[in-house]
């Protein structure tokens, strides 16, 4: 989704815009540019579509100089991927130029008004408005008519402007979309994340909804949508520039699927018992945790699959109803919660839109809630606020596709399972100390799974031509399906479907013949056999299978399938925390051995802050 940069200082703005582009770029984007108020304070504006090193080549053949600007990524919402749609987008004369993430929903209205007022509009954007809108409203004071447009926009924003009248400020603000700002040794800096701001500073402040800022060579100051000053504490950002750097892997991808061990361990190890029993970590009393009725898991994409987890593992160990459910979807269909329920938002960015809208709808409802969240001051973890919060330990995740925040997400939700049963007094104290033993074991069969590399970069070469997977399975191994299936088809574009396996002959069996991949995973005993059956008659259509499967049953499921990339033994509700590292394998080998820019799918955003 789009990301938003700029700087003020006394160096020249350009390579440090650029910089911070490309340390946004993971978010997805499909043209980019760039607005330096240079000599004459005058406004140079630099756009292109496509990749980044597009503007580059753009600004080494017609140089943009300036110690203040502005800068963008695009992911088209509103008009196609152009030179032209790509931000910053200026007022008629040029004098003011805008960059935007977000969506303004009143657009079509303001343009009609601004139109009737002068204002000619070239872009099919949104955002074209915002700099027409600042030209009508200023006055002499940038700060004045940002305060007057935030009133009169609907919609979500995060902004970063300039103006040739005011060439020494650089002004922010936003709403319900991400923005950082930070400030060192007379240089200012805002963001859309952290990233792009670690190699300047360290301390950044989170603007919160209709807050701006007004930035210039002596230091930033915030304001609330009235105009009062507001007071900011500094967020110490206390991880490395190194962990969002690729660090010799040739993919973030790759890199991240290595990091998981580790941070299945961060995630666990704050929050094993110190006495047996005490959960200090869950925001709940045993009186609340035994008055629950139901919980409801909302999230999207790979943190709605983790959610799928979380319900089979509460219900089991918790003997409590949950809903895993789509955010999109529930925050429309007048959900029933209340008191006596737990909405749990899972999200890695915390700034998901659809996610953020369904936790202020079950919170509006009265509901109690919790969120699961990767990234520290993120939206959703300050609306839940600290004690709710319960931070999955990944570290940045920079490729699209989630893998390690995946993994932490679903290891959380095992966690609470285990906290909640033990609490409501669903789960023997010996069974629970059982399982948090087999969690602290964990990491290392992590490091065994990705054991399994070679064989999968061998078995993806032969098998990237593919034009269709199917990944089957059953209960958890069901909910990894759809993790698999979806990691497949967004890094390697290969149509890729999850299916229950018992749902295979109601449908879907009907595409199955020679030629065709099914990629099994089997780790529940319990199902091991209904499984088998299933396979079979998978293969009985010609059908090739291939299954991940945890090495106690290999025995059992040989045979029956093709090929088997086996997994260490774990706890029957741990072990899809293995199955899922060579089904990551298995998508990032396919999409490498496809040539496909793994890290940057197309079309794909890795925060979506719009609806
Ligand atoms: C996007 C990303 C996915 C992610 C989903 C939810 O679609 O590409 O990788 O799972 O958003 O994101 P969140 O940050 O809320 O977990």
């Amino acid at each position: 989704m789009c990301g938003i940069v700029g700087y003020i200082g006394k160096r020249n703005a350009a390579p440090i815009l650029m910089d911070g582009l490309e340390k946004l770029s993971y978010r997805g984007y499909d043209s980019a540019g760039i607005a330096v108020i240079g000599a004459g304070d005058r406004i140079t504006v630099r756009k292109a579509k496509g990749r980044l090193e597009n503007l580059a080549a753009l600004l080494a053949a017609s140089p943009a100089e300036g110690c203040v600007g502005i800068g963008h990524t695009r992911w088209a919402t509103h008009g196609e991927p152009s030179d032209l749609n790509a931000h910053p987008h200026t007022d008629v004369k040029g004098g003011i130029a805008v960059v935007h993430n977000g969506i303004i929903e009143n657009h079509e209205a303001l343009r009609r008004f601004l139109t009737a007022e002068g204002a000619v509009f070239v872009s099919q954007t949104d955002t074209e408005v915002i700099a027409h809108l600042l030209k009508h409203l200023y006055r002499g004071d940038m700060k004045e008519a940002l305060l007057r447009a935030i009133a009169m926009l609907e919609g979500s924003y995060a902004l970063g402007v300039v103006c040739d009248a005011e060439p020494g400020v650089l002004y922010c603000a936003r709403n319900d979309s991400p923005l950082v700002v930070g400030f060192r040794d007379g240089e200012g800096f805002i963001a859309s994340d952290i990233p792009a701001l670690l190699s300047h500073t360290r301390d950044v402040l989170f603007l919160e909804d209709k807050e701006i800022a007004r930035l210039d060579l002596g230091g930033v100051s915030v304001y609330d949508a009235y105009g009062t000053p507001s007071h900011h504490e500094l967020f110490h950002v206390d991880w490395d520039i190194d962990s969002a750097e690729k660090g010799g892997y040739a993919h973030y991808m790759l890199k991240e699927i290595h990091e998981q061990p580790e941070a299945l361990q961060k995630t666990f190890a704050p929050r094993r018992p110190q006495t047996p029993g005490v959960y200090e970590w869950l925001p709940l009393s045993p009186e609340e945790a035994r008055r629950l009725r139901k919980i409801s898991i909302v999230a999207c994409g790979t943190a709605y699959h983790a959610g799928v987890i979380g319900k089979y593992a509460i219900e089991r160990l918790a003997r409590l109803p949950v809903e895993a459910e789509i955010a999109s979807e529930y925050r429309y269909r007048d959900p029933i919660i209340g008191e006596e329920e737990l909405f749990i938002a899972v999200s890695q960015s915390g700034e998901t839109a659809d996610t953020l809208a369904a936790l202020r709808e079950a919170k509006r409802r009265g509901a109690r809630v919790m969120a699961v969240c990767n990234v520290v001051g993120s939206t959703i973890a300050r609306e839940v606020g600290e004690v709710g919060t319960l931070y999955t330990y990944a570290g940045p995740e920079i490729a699209v596709a989630s893998t390690k925040a995946y993994m932490t997400q679903v290891e959380m939700m095992v966690m609470l399972a285990i906290a909640l049963g033990e609490l409501r007094g669903t789960l023997p104290r010996q069974e629970a100390d059982r399982m948090l033993r087999e969690l602290a074991q964990l990491p290392a069969k992590a490091h065994q799974a990705l054991e399994s590399e070679p064989l999968l970069q061998r078995f993806a070469a032969g098998a990237s031509q593919k034009k269709h997977v199917f990944f089957v399975g059953r209960g958890l191994d069901y909910a990894l399906s759809m993790e698999a299936a979806l990691k497949l088809k967004e890094v390697s574009y290969i149509f890729s479907e999850a299916y229950a396996a018992g749902e295979l002959k109601h449908g879907p069996i009907a595409l199955l013949q020679p030629g065709r991949l099914v990629v099994a995973t089997i780790t529940q005993p319990a199902l091991l056999e209904k499984t088998i059956s299933n396979l079979r008659e998978v293969t009985a259509r010609g059908a090739t299978v291939v299954a991940v499967c945890r090495e106690s049953l290999v025995e059992k499921v040989e045979g029956s399938v093709e090929q088997i990339i086996p997994i260490p033994d774990a706890d029957d509700l741990l072990a899809p925390l293995l199955a899922v590292i060579p089904l990551q394998l298995f998508a990032y080998c396919m999409a490498v051995s496809r040539g496909c820019d793994v890290d940057k799918p197309r079309n794909l955003a890795k925060s979506v802050t719009v609806e």
